[in-house]
């Protein structure tokens, strides 16, 4: 029996603009925006090393340095926090720089996610390897990625995250045409569209961000015209790999039921901030009763 692989690298694309989040993202990345205390990217990367993926490549671009610092050391902060004996700050200093062996690459031009995934072909190799979104936070205690590496490996094929969404949000996503297997958790992708309309989305099944991919990826990618909105999609490519199982083993999509936050847009990442910070035990039981005697009140407008 060959020797599978185990998969270590995870690809975690960040160099988009954040113009939703504008005037916060102005010197700022949006991947920096703080869910409760702690930046948004930073849930993803956790998510990554708990998965077993402790090598990390950042897509970034230009203004994204505090991305590079809030993973790395800060000597003077540490040595201020140390001198007044103060471990428990010390400590949550330090949860980010320890986390995983981070790289980073420079998108340049911003030309699209499957084009951001392209960048990671040096990197990556010849290995499966996992992409990772940072508008998404998964709850950690609901499995995900553990998962669509497990099945990455048993069936040799891509593997997507899929949601079932209201149809009236499969616009927003990438849509997948799916068929049943023997699992209840597992389908087949037969096909996949960027962001239908309602009216010919194949089905309410949304990728959301999270891929294993195999480095087939890569030379699909390589000659991927540009697709909706001018961008080079991953979705596209990832069209062409299930449309050739023989060569490719195909796209499979384990169905995700558990809890995803999004942070992507404002409406979603005040969500997100709240439902998180309510489930805190720090935070949670003076948040909650708070939050329910706030939502009361609105009862009466
Ligand atoms: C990207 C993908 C889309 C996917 C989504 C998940 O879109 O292109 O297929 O459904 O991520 O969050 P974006 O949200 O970056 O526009």
């Amino acid at each position: 029996m060959a020797m599978t692989q185990r998969i270590t690298k995870a690809v975690i694309p960040a160099a988009g603009l954040g113009t939703r989040f504008l005037p916060a993202t102005k010197a700022m990345p949006k991947e920096m925006l703080p869910v409760v205390d702690k930046p948004a990217i930073q849930y993803v990367v956790e998510e990554a090393v708990r998965a077993g993926l402790t090598d990390v490549l950042m897509v970034t671009g230009r203004n994204k340095n505090a991305l590079e610092n809030h993973f790395d050391r800060v000597a003077e902060l540490e040595a201020t926090l140390e001198a007044k004996g103060d471990t428990v700050k010390l400590e949550k200093v330090n949860e980010s720089t320890d986390l995983a062996d981070m790289h980073y690459v420079r998108q340049g031009d911003p030309r699209g996610l499957g084009h951001a995934v392209l960048r990671a072909h040096m990197h990556v190799g010849d290995e499966p390897f996992a992409v990772l979104l940072g508008d998404d936070i998964i709850d950690e205690r609901d499995v995900l990625l553990t998962r669509m590496l497990d099945e990455q490996v048993a069936r040799d094929a891509c593997i997507v995250a899929l949601l079932e969404v209201d149809p009236d949000s499969i616009h927003l996503y990438g849509a997948a045409e799916v068929e049943e297997t023997d699992d209840p958790d597992v389908v087949r992708v037969t096909g996949l569209v960027e962001k239908p309309a309602k009216e010919v989305a194949p089905s309410n099944y949304a990728v959301i961000g999270r891929y294993v991919l195999k480095p087939e990826i890569f030379e699909v990618l390589e000659r991927t015209e540009p697709g909706k909105g001018g961008e080079i999609q991953l979705t596209d490519a990832l069209m062409e790999m299930a449309g050739d199982v023989e060569h490719t083993g195909g796209v499979y999509g384990v169905v995700f039921r558990g809890r995803r936050y999004d942070t992507g847009d404002k409406l979603d990442y005040i969500k997100a901030v709240i439902q998180l910070a309510a489930d805190r035990d720090d935070l949670g039981p003076e948040l909650r009763p708070w939050l329910a005697q706030f939502a009361a009140g609105f009862d009466q407008d």
